[in-house]
């Protein structure tokens, strides 16, 4: 891993950012994932959605989200009452963490440095879309923004306000789980349905 590439351009053209950060080298992922996986979605969307980082599929595609948390994330999104179309979705942090087991490539929970080192496109994405509304998908994601003490069990679901550092970027926020928490959730149907409630509390909180 070295510096080259590291830093976002100054600039809000999310075509621009894209294209930079398909060199980033500011921490080793780079190296064994196929490539970046940027936000996708509109620059005037009214939601900026933050996930994880990208498995497996969407490692293989350069897409956020397309595999099958991607899809339960959908058609969560269509049931809680949100066009496709207000949307940006990104993750928090944008090549995949995995391990190999022969043929399967294990998805690793990126740590606390990886996180922080791909933050500034995170908040350059931010910069450019300036959304209403930031939805943190999992304690990943809602701890790259709002601090590594954020705690989701004791917040999910709820109006939670950003630290100073970045409140001009993410006016409101509300965090809940993950959607790979949902599928692998013992009780599924349960886990889904909170999940959507989750989400039907964050378009109340939009104008
Ligand atoms: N999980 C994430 O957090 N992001 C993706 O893009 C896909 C799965």
């Amino acid at each position: 891993p070295d510096s080259r590439g590291a830093e976002p351009p100054d600039t809000t053209d999310l075509d621009r950012l894209r294209s930079a950060a398909s060199g980033c080298r500011g921490c080793p992922l780079y190296q064994d994932a196929t490539q970046t996986v940027f936000g996708e979605g509109d620059a005037g969307a009214q939601v900026l959605v933050v996930g994880e980082q990208p498995g497996d599929k969407e490692d293989l595609a350069g897409e956020p989200f397309v595999g099958p948390a991607g899809k339960l994330l959908d058609r969560a999104f269509e049931e809680a009452g949100f066009d496709r179309r207000s949307l940006y979705v990104t993750n928090a942090v944008k090549h995949f963490k995995f391990k190999r087991e022969g043929k399967r490539r294990i998805h690793q929970k990126p740590g606390r440095t990886e996180v922080v080192a791909c933050r500034p496109w995170l908040l350059a994405e931010l910069r450019a879309v300036r959304p209403e509304l930031v939805l943190l998908l999992g304690a990943t994601a809602a701890q790259s923004l709002l601090g590594p003490k954020f705690r989701l069990t004791a917040h999910r679901g709820e109006p939670v306000e950003a630290p100073a550092d970045v409140a001009d970027l993410v006016p409101s926020a509300l965090a809940t789980v993950h959607p790979s928490a949902v599928l692998r959730a013992p009780d599924r149907d349960d886990a889904y349905a909170a999940f959507v409630a989750d989400l039907r509390a964050a378009a109340k909180l939009l104008g």
